[in-house]
């Protein structure tokens, strides 16, 4: 399905946007899909603010345990002082994460589009495995920035082998929080490690190469309409800026990895117990 052009872009630039790719009625239905998640999701029992602010310090086991679960986690800005919410619950969840593909009937036919599975293919995939799925929702007035990492500092396979791909659920604008990228940027080192101890499971946050993050003349904006999917390589450079505008800017992202790659005992992502979900 996809042209030796793309195939070549995705290569060369370390990413790949196909516009308007994905049914808006597929669009729609995840999306409905996501409500019922938030609906059901008891905000007093689970307080997790999820923020990329503290170079990851604070992931408690509510995280860690979402490897295997569907957990909701909160805006940092709809909690007052006090950890009161200032926002109604459906507008203060910054994401779900990060077992939905298999959890949610909803989610598992999203991700089990031919679109996925065969674009992996023609970029070189054997035998693509989903590892993680995040529904993020980047707030109206409040969705927090993603400062800027590289996937592979995160989700680490022997050799490198993850790709993410990003779904716009909405249109992504500079003004509502679009994602930017450095063109050619997966060239570059990886900057950082966290890794997981197994034990205690506390996680740590290990700079590896002093690299600068791409400056503003380097990065460039991916405003991409609606149903637009973006697959980018695991070392590619990327953020997000915080959300001031009126709109959300809700996202959908799968990361998948080659299934004879080694997982790494130390990723924060362990799936012991729902096995390998084949694309
Ligand atoms: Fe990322």
């Amino acid at each position: 399905m996809l042209s030796p052009e793309q195939i070549d872009q995705f290569r060369d630039q370390g990413f790949l946007a196909l516009e308007e790719a994905i049914p808006l009625a597929e669009i729609e239905r995840l999306r409905e899909a996501a409500g019922r998640i938030v609906e059901e999701f008891d905000i007093d029992a689970h307080r997790t603010v999820f923020s990329t602010a503290d170079r990851d310090s604070g992931r408690d086991h509510y995280f860690m345990d979402s490897a295997e679960a569907v957990h909701c986690f909160l805006e940092e800005d709809a909690l007052s002082a006090e950890g009161q919410l200032t926002k109604p619950k459906h507008l203060a969840i910054n994401k779900i994460g990060h077992a939905m593909h298999d959890l949610d009937p909803g989610f598992t036919a999203f991700c089990r589009q031919p679109i996925f599975g065969e674009a992996l293919r023609d970029l070189g995939y054997a035998d693509p495995v989903l590892w993680q799925t995040m529904y993020i929702f980047k707030q109206p007035h409040i969705g927090g920035e993603v400062r800027w990492h590289q996937d592979a500092s995160y989700l680490v396979t022997h050799p490198a082998s993850v790709t993410g791909i990003w779904i716009a659920l909405e249109d992504a604008t500079r003004e509502n929080g679009c994602l930017w990228m450095q063109p050619g940027g997966h060239r570059s080192p990886l900057r950082e490690i966290y890794e997981v101890d197994p034990d205690t499971r506390e996680g740590t946050l290990r700079t590896l190469d002093d690299t600068p993050w791409p400056g503003n003349n380097e990065a460039v904006a991916l405003e991409v309409p609606k149903g637009s999917v973006v697959f980018f390589n695991d070392h590619m450079p990327h953020y997000s800026s915080q959300n001031r505008s009126a709109r959300s800017r809700h996202a959908f992202t799968l990361h998948v990895s080659e299934a004879s790659a080694d997982w790494s005992k130390l990723n924060w992502l362990q799936r012991p117990g729902l096995g390998l979900f084949h694309l």
